[in-house]
């Protein structure tokens, strides 16, 4: 280590130092009094070290080490020798040594602190951590995640920089950037009532870098999106950003691919991916196997099609979503045959809050027949083709759900597949299972504005074959889109991107726009595709998804250094707040209250 308060960490002394002088800083993270002896465990955030005093050995480091407590910054130092033999501590990677200390000094005391810093405390209250950010992080297993994410962030920044990529930062304040979310804004001091808008993403200037020639870009960008959180969404995020010009799609995925692998064999070697290469579903087959445009394929548990086998069947429940165009859709829940009322309940409440009208279930006998409330519209050949095609047998349970609207039945339905993955505990922890979905729609009819607008980015191209369609039945069309999954999550998005004015001016007029009055949006990105745009296409990466699923935790917010509440505040630096009345007047603004 050779700086001058340690020679080494807490982490780093093993027997073969045995007989070295050395000093260590760190926290005290537990001490045992023992009369003439205080043994204190000195951490950091590479290990922990016994380190002791003795009244006999070295009085003076025995008395001065007498105030330390948790969480107080020592500095010792003394000569490293053997445990005692019986006493050596096969959980620590520096459990066979000891620090036998002649010198004691305390570089800081600590209050004592609102948790325990030194053990896991189940059900520690969220916000006092969120408000002692700093204490929060100072926990080891806190620290692990830190440190995973910047092993993360470092194997892929050399991943991509042997594939040639270069980084390129970009502004922070811009002009607002439509991707779909409310824009963050900061007012502008020097133009009154004018607003930069923080990016929702790097997109419009990235694409701007390809006409600029820097044909493979990336950055580790941050991006602002003023939207409702979740579990997987900050209001301000890291993405991998990604373009790369003179390709096609396949060129993209392959190089993601290649990066991501590669990543993952770096940082966790231990955790195999299920599937290479990644396996490739479109849009539509995502939905009709695992009704999910991003599935979790660590277990099967497909969605099964019943429209036909059920369709003669006079049981209104399936008949009238059939009549109306609708489909019936099963999965198989092995050895469920036997859930209780409560428990079919609270899977037909998890269908409904998922859109679904209702569940129909029916277990499987001993003997093969079906029952449950529906089992008496059933025939014996409708049961016997319902049993084939669900692959079911005894004790199993299907669960069957019928939509007149075939995408919400089939997400209802990969709602109920993940709740019963997580029930028979086939989401196996630590197993990645990456995918990749494309070929989305590429527009959506919007019922209100009887209009079609671009699923995802107006810039995303159509699948070239596809092109000539495009006015003539826009809703077949897809986009050369595509998302690269991971356990169930949304992990990137990408497109190959419309290059060509002419095809541009064809989408937005779909759209129902010009490209003159679409330049109010997408100004410079529009001129500049005027300029000798080469052909790109890129993707974007959530960085702080890709650590929290590599860290196993569910929500992102632990693999963040200083994130936001549920309700986007920073309770540590108590943020947003009101600002003054002089720095109000500077920036042209007055606050309208409610009140
Ligand atoms: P997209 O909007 O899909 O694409 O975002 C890319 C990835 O960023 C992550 N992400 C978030 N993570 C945490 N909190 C959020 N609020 C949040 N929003 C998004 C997700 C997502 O997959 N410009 C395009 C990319 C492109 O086309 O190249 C874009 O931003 O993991």
């Amino acid at each position: 280590m050779g700086q001058s308060l340690r020679t080494h960490t807490c982490g780093e002394l093993r027997a073969s130092h045995v007989g070295e002088r050395v000093a260590l800083a760190g926290w005290v993270h537990r001490r045992r009094d023992h009369g003439h002896l205080t043994f204190i465990d000195l951490r950091d955030r590479y290990g922990i070290t016994q380190v002791v005093t003795s009244a006999d050995d070295g009085p003076q480091a025995h008395a001065a080490a007498d105030p330390a407590r948790g969480e107080w910054v020592v500095r010792v130092e003394g000569g490293v020798r053997h445990r005692p033999e019986g006493t050596a501590n096969p959980e620590l990677a520096t459990g066979e040594i000891e620090v036998a200390v002649d010198r004691f000094e305390v570089l800081n005391a600590s209050k004592v602190p609102p948790f325990y810093i030194n053990e896991e405390q189940p059900g520690l209250d969220e916000s006092l951590r969120l408000k002692h950010r700093y204490l929060d992080l100072r926990r080891p297993p806190v620290q692990e995640r830190m440190l995973l994410r910047s092993r993360l962030a470092s194997a892929i920044r050399r991943a991509l920089e042997d594939e040639g990529f270069v980084e390129i930062e970009t502004p922070s304040l811009i002009r607002s950037t439509p991707e779909g979310a409310r824009d963050f804004v900061v007012p502008s001091r020097l133009r009154p009532g004018e607003f930069y808008a923080l990016p929702q993403s790097p997109q419009v200037l990235k694409q701007l870098l390809m006409v600029a020639g820097y044909d493979r870009y990336y950055q580790l960008a941050r991006a602002w999106r003023d939207e409702d959180l979740r579990g997987d969404r900050q209001p301000e995020h890291t993405q991998v950003d990604i373009e790369m010009s003179f390709v096609t799609e396949e060129d993209v995925l392959d190089t993601v691919e290649r990066m991501v692998t590669r990543v993952a064999g770096e940082v966790l070697p231990d955790r195999p991916l299920l599937h290479q290469p990644f396996p490739r579903l479109t849009y539509e087959e995502a939905m009709d196997r695992y009704g999910s445009d991003k599935p979790d394929i660590r277990f099967g548990m497909e969605l099964v099609e019943l429209t036909d086998a059920v369709a003669g069947v006079d049981f209104r429940v399936f008949s009238e979503p059939i009549a109306a165009g609708g489909r019936v859709r099963a999965i198989c829940a092995p050895g469920c045959a036997g859930y209780s009322r409560k428990q079919l309940d609270e899977l037909t409440d998890l269908a409904r809050r998922h859109g679904a009208a209702g569940l129909v279930h029916l277990a499987v006998g001993d003997d093969g027949a079906l029952s449950g409330p529906a089992a008496k519209f059933l025939d014996a050949s409708v049961q016997e083709a319902i049993s084939q095609q669900t692959g079911s047998g005894p004790g199993d349970l299907l669960l069957i759900v019928a939509d007149a609207d075939p995408i919400r039945g089939a997400e209802a339905l990969g709602h109920l597949r993940l709740e019963m993955g997580d029930r028979l505990g086939l989401r196996t922890p630590g197993v990645l299972a990456y995918l990749w979905i494309r070929r989305f729609p590429m527009f959506t009819w919007d019922a209100e504005g009887q209009r079609w607008d671009a699923t995802h980015n107006p810039f995303s191209a159509p699948v070239w074959e596809e092109l000539d369609r495009m006015e003539s039945d826009p809703g077949s069309v897809h986009a050369q889109q595509y998302d690269l999954v991971l356990n169930g999550w949304e992990s990137g998005g990408g497109s190959i991107r419309i290059h060509r004015r002419e095809v541009l001016e064809r989408a937005f007029a779909l759209m129902g726009h010009t490209l003159e009055s679409a330049r109010d949006q997408f100004g410079a990105l529009l001129d500049a595709l005027e300029y000798g745009a080469p052909p790109h296409g890129g993707i974007a990466i959530g960085l702080d998804r890709w650590a929290a699923l590599y860290a196993e935790v569910d929500n992102i917010r632990e693999v963040m250094a200083f994130p936001k509440t549920q309700s986007g505040t920073d309770l540590m630096l108590d943020a947003p707040s009101p600002i003054g009345p002089e720095q109000l007047d500077e920036l042209h603004l007055r606050v309208m209250r409610d009140d």
